[in-house]
């Protein structure tokens, strides 16, 4: 397991820190190849990350947004994880609209996770993909116990133990192709599941590899057991 992990004291720090990560990361491929691929997490920890990026000055003509995973409520929901972004952060900024890609979980999982495949096919392989974990070590939408036919770009989910059951997520395959991945983890509740990953546990966390670089940002509270 080649993870490397840096410890923040608070999410506030951790979000600051993770702000300058990205930006660097997107001036590096921008000078490579002219372009930005980023695939934004879900939930609640990235949201301090996206406000600061809303502040930030970039080239973001040249960004490319897709998204981890979504959740299959109405576009306009305050649950989608599409919103939490773009309120935050997207609509903040002059990425062209044609360079934002939401999933498009209101037409229902299957028929919006096939879309999507077909959707980021030709993106492949990403820059950077953002990633949070959940209590049971979830990742995206990719659940323990939960099996997927591993060929698949993007699952579509119907049974998730956290609501809304029916999600769409990219699969560890496409997850994984990245150049760099960077999880962010804050919370005393995500301690337990942290701990079983970094012991080996083959949680969905842990099925996640990069291909360049793998790293983990957490909170104390977060790494409290570990
Ligand atoms: C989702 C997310 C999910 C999230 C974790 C952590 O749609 O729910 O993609 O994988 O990242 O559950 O959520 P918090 O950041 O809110 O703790």
């Amino acid at each position: 397991m080649n993870n490397s992990i840096q410890r923040f004291n608070t999410p506030i720090d951790l979000a600051q820190a993770a702000t300058v990560t990205i930006l660097q990361m997107a001036e590096q491929a921008i000078a490579k190849t002219g372009a930005f691929k980023i695939v934004l997490a879900g939930g609640n920890t990235p949201n301090l990350i996206y406000q600061a990026l809303s502040q930030a000055q970039a080239e973001w003509d040249k960004w490319w947004i897709f998204w981890g995973d979504e959740r299959c409520l109405a576009a306009d929901d305050a649950e989608r994880n599409s919103l939490m972004a773009m309120q935050a952060w997207l609509t903040k900024v002059a990425i062209p609209s044609e360079q934002i890609f939401p999933i498009a979980a209101e037409h229902g999982a299957q028929q919006a996770a096939q879309a999507y495949a077909q959707q980021i096919e030709d993106y492949l392989p990403f820059d950077l993909v953002l990633l949070g974990m959940g209590e049971d070590g979830h990742t995206a939408s990719l659940f323990p116990c939960h099996p997927h036919n591993v060929d698949e770009l993007v699952h579509a989910v119907f049974s998730a133990p956290k609501l809304p059951a029916h999600r769409v997520s990219l699969s560890v395959k496409t997850l994984s192709n990245s150049e760099t991945v960077l999880f962010l983890i804050t919370g005393a509740s995500k301690a337990k599941a942290f701990k079983l990953w970094q012991t080996g546990v083959n949680l969905p966390v842990a099925q996640i590899q990069a291909r360049k670089h793998t790293l983990i940002y957490a909170d104390d509270a977060a790494l409290a057991q570990f």
